[in-house]
């Protein structure tokens, strides 16, 4: 999408449609009303505003002709409901202005404030509202979407608004390139194309992206990883990508469960529970949205991604209940349900990536457990970490970013339900505690590194729109990423 910046206001603007902010509350929706009206004429809003039940909140839009008396065609009243945060109200106008102008080719956007932050904000709103999942739709009209867009009421000379855009679409754009790998179905996206993706849009940016067959991670000794593959046909990879700028002060390792498709292994899974499992390599994906966003935005950070992949799947050779296998990290480890075959695949790569590339900071995502939907609902993800200031650090990113976390103990109290009776570990605990005994697993394969775990398994996919999460695929955790690796 091209987004410029004009001086002009709403009224002037010859864009197709031009979204407004209005806020809710009788008087300042009276205001914002009556000031629209003040140019298409008394009466020409405020009765339809009340017909229709438009009251500014949040999120509620009402599209109105203006009938010749603005420039612009029609225009996109936005409900803002009662926030005063300029950046989050920027964000609001630009989503819902990019979701509802589809067959227009132009577009405008009056913000309340112009600052780099809600000009970046307004430009991440458009992108990313715009993002629509069409690969698989013949009718090719289904994929338009709004091919540019102009910010008003900039002023001239305020300074760093032309790199807010490229920062708002940087990392919307990065996003949008998770949502696509997370929407786009199992049967295409496996392991090896996902390796592909990957080097094919590292390629892109200039980055290093070292990919690792199946024989090559035989040699490194990521035995867990290979039990979960053994069901499946298809070959696992390792996938590293490097984001490394000339003098970074800090490292920052971002490791991201990647199963294609989790069956649940000979642990099979009920049918409903089945169906979205394609999404199981959501935090590889936002992991690389990450690394590829730190890339167009040039931070000066080290910036790695490192994803174990693989299907989980039933096969003749499929790693059973009552296994017992060896992790890289040396201890051994019984697997009790093959369908707790994420915490496996990480613990390898954890350990590969503690051991190698000595992080200031690790920072995995995963969708990995149910008991996290169970013990947070559908849209916040759980954050683990025992680095309080990390934690904290990450949870502002995210109420900046509107993406949901909640941090929840790493509960030493819960460790010894992971001892087993014939090996150093099993990988699950008992009926309670899920999502956290999953991190506790975890926590033995990072040693001494400062590291978090989000589980994502909510907020990742959803089944219909909320907040800033689109319908099926949302790229979670790359906007709070990126803006907790510009905070370092
Ligand atoms: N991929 C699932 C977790 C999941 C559930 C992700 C719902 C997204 C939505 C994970 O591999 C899994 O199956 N976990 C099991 C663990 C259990 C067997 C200990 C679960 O949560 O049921
Ligand atoms: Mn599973
Ligand atoms: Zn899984």
């Amino acid at each position: 999408m091209k987004i410029s910046l004009s001086e002009g206001t709403w009224d002037k603007s010859t864009a197709d449609i031009v979204a407004i902010a209005i806020p809710s509350g009788k008087t300042k929706l009276s205001r914002a009303l009556g000031r629209i009206e003040a140019v298409t004429g008394k009466g020409s809003i405020k009765p339809l505003a009340s017909d229709e039940r438009f009251t500014g909140k949040a999120l509620q839009t009402l599209k109105v002709a203006s009938r010749g008396k603005a420039k612009s065609r029609w225009l996109l009243l936005v409900g803002i409901g009662d926030v005063n945060d300029a950046p989050q109200i920027a964000w609001r106008v630009g989503h819902a202005l990019a979701t509802a102008a589809r067959a227009q080719k132009s577009a405008a956007v009056e913000l309340p404030e112009v600052t780099p932050e809600s000009v970046r904000a307004a430009s991440q709103g458009l992108v990313g509202g715009a993002y629509r999942y069409t690969e698989y739709k013949s009718d090719k009209t289904a994929g338009e979407t709004l091919a540019s867009a102009v910010i008003l009421g900039v002023p001239k000379g305020v300074r760093g608004l032309t790199a807010a855009v490229r920062a708002g679409k940087a990392v919307a754009e990065s996003a949008n390139f998770a949502r696509d790998l997370v929407n786009r179905p199992p049967n295409d996206l496996n392991p090896v194309s996902l390796a592909r993706a990957a080097s094919a849009e590292s390629k892109k940016l200039g980055l290093s992206c070292r990919v690792w067959n199946k024989a090559r991670i035989e040699k490194e000794g990521m035995s867990l990883l290979l039990a979960v593959n053994k069901g499946s046909a298809i070959e696992p990879r390792v996938i590293h990508v490097v984001y490394k700028p000339a003098r970074a002060k800090k490292k920052v390792v971002f490791v991201g469960k990647g199963l294609t498709f989790d069956s649940g292994g000979l642990c099979i899974k009920p049918a409903g529970s089945m169906v979205d499992m394609k999404c199981d390599m959501a935090g590889a994906a936002s992991t690389l949205g990450i690394v590829f966003a730190a890339a167009r935005l040039k931070l000066p950070v080290e910036v790695h991604a490192v994803v174990g992949s693989t299907e989980n799947m039933t096969g003749a050779k499929a790693y059973r209940p009552g296994d017992v296998y060896k992790s890289l990290e040396g201890k051994t480890v019984e697997v009790i349900n093959t369908d707790a075959e994420g915490r496996l695949v990480l613990a390898d790569v954890l350990t590969w990536a503690v051991r190698k590339l000595k992080p200031d900071y690790m920072i995995d995502h995963a969708t990995l457990t149910g008991a996290c939907l169970v013990a947070l609902g559908p849209w916040r993800a759980a954050l683990y970490t025992d680095d309080d200031d990390l934690a904290s650090k990450y949870l502002e990113a995210g109420e900046g970013e509107g993406e949901a976390f909640w941090r929840l103990p790493l509960d030493s109290d819960l460790r010894s339900t992971l001892k087993s009776s014939i090996a150093d570990l099993k990988h699950i605990g008992g009926r309670y505690g899920g999502s956290i005994t999953a991190a506790l697993f975890l926590k033995e394969f990072v040693g001494d590194t400062t590291w978090m775990h989000l589980d994502i398994a909510g907020p990742a996919f959803v089944d219909r729109a909320h907040g800033r999460l689109p319908k099926g695929g949302t790229g979670f955790g790359v906007a709070t990423g990126v803006r907790f690796l510009e905070g370092l």
